[in-house]
């Protein structure tokens, strides 16, 4: 019976412990604003006033605002509500708090001083139009930016000697900016290089308060397998290893299940290490070649228009409805549907999908799947 007890109270002692072990391994928390769409912040990231600097690197503090949105302010720019921190493609997505981000960008966006770039950014041609201009092929609308006699258009300045814009246009301005059909906005950074840090599962830190290197920590001996989070585990590890097999025999049952429960109570969010936007870097500096183009699948639309993304009906690039018969094309990669013939004068001129700038992963297209989904024209749903 003694020993019984001597296991009970070593179990007491290490579930009160256990806390403690784990979070000395762990460099800071992951923090977040509390809203249910709030992104998890680490490290580069801190946020400021709830954070220590040395959680953070310079030029990653981000703040809460009063309705639990997270803030990202950047110098020359002002604020802009982050949707998003994907931290093994390190990239960071943001929206403008007002919905109108080409607003934000005619009123001189600049990442200067901050450690953030566009992801494969063009040039884009910003005209102001009377109300009556017609919708024109590769001319977007700018609804939050139009009024009642007058209507903002914006292209990639690539096309305005190809395709000038209707006559009523004036142009407004001309900058370097990622695609602007695809929101939230997608900023990457180079600096600091987590990248192989986060793909180990491992905590990315500064070496100390006063270095600005960064380290791997907590790296997990197996990070492929899923369970408990890893600072648990390693905590686990260490504190119960040896003594715990003696122990295990008359109380396992019931302690392992409080220590299991305990642990995923207190750590919910570590398994969320990045959102499902897979970043393409890539980026291409010029556009497909006809037999590329020809490659990827082919959808042939039934009578019911039906798509597998029922919502979008609309061809984003030339702005009209889907009709019965017309054949659409998707990107690889990318699932987005655009009528074939216009996207196939876009891939010509450009290799990314125009919506969400993913570029076809070139692997892709000599794997036999790829290759034989994408020679064959099937038809959706005719009911
Ligand atoms: C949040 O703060 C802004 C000023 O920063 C203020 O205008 C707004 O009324 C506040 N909203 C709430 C819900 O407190
Ligand atoms: C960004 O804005 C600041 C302040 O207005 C200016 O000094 C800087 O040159 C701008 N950077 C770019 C690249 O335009
Ligand atoms: C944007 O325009 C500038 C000036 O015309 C040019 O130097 C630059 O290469 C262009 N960038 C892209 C990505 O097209
Ligand atoms: C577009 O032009 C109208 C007048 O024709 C003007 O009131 C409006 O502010 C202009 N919009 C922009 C974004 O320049
Ligand atoms: C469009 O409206 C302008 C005045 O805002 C007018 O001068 C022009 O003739 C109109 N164009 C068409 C095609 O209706
Ligand atoms: C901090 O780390 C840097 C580089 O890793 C090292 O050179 C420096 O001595 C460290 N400073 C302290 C106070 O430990």
């Amino acid at each position: 019976m003694a020993s019984f007890q001597s296991c009970f109270f070593f179990f007491i002692f290490i579930w009160i412990f256990l806390p403690q072990i784990a979070s000395s391994t762990t460099i800071c928390k992951t923090s977040s604003c509390g809203g249910s769409q709030s992104p998890p912040v680490r490290f580069p990231f801190r946020l400021k006033g709830y954070q220590p600097k040395s959680c953070g690197y310079p030029g990653f503090d981000l703040s809460c605002n009063n309705q639990s949105q997270t803030i990202l302010t950047l110098p020359y720019s002002g604020d802009f509500v982050v949707e998003g921190i994907d931290y093994l493609g390190q990239s960071i997505y943001i929206s403008d708090p007002n919905h109108c981000f080409p607003k934000r960008f005619l009123d001189n966006f600049n990442l200067s001083n901050s450690p953030f770039q566009f992801e494969a950014p063009g040039n884009f041609t910003f005209f102001n139009c009377s109300s009556n201009a017609t919708m024109m092929y590769l001319y977007w609308p700018i609804y939050c930016l139009s009024g009642d006699d007058y209507k903002v258009l914006v292209t990639s300045t690539f096309y305005t000697d190809i395709l000038p814009p209707p006559a009523s246009c004036r142009m407004i301005s001309t900058a370097l900016l990622p695609f602007l059909q695809s929101q939230p906005v997608q900023l990457i950074w180079d600096v600091p290089n987590c990248q192989g840090c986060a793909g180990s599962g491992g905590d990315c830190a500064r070496e100390n308060d006063s270095s600005l290197e960064v380290g791997c920590f907590n790296i997990p001996s197996n990070h492929n397998n899923g369970g408990l989070p890893r600072s648990v585990k390693y905590g686990v590890a260490i504190g119960v290893g040896i003594p715990g097999i003696v122990c295990i025999i008359g109380l396992t049952c019931y302690l392992c299940g409080l220590v299991r429960v305990y642990s995923r109570r207190r750590h919910p969010n570590t398994e969320l290490s990045s959102i499902s936007i897979t970043p393409q870097r890539t980026m291409f500096a010029t556009g497909l070649d006809g037999p590329t183009i020809e490659s990827y699948p082919k959808t042939l639309l039934g009578e019911s228009r039906r798509l597998p993304k029922p919502n979008d009906n609309t061809c984003p690039i030339c702005l009209s409805e889907y009709q019965p018969k017309e054949e659409l094309r998707t990107i690889p990669d990318c699932n987005h549907y655009f009528h074939a013939n216009c996207v196939d004068e876009w891939l010509k001129m450009n290799a990314t999908c125009p919506l969400c700038r993913n570029s076809p992963d070139g692997s892709v297209l000599v794997t036999p799947s790829a290759s034989s989904s994408s020679s064959s024209l099937s038809t959706v749903s005719i009911i």
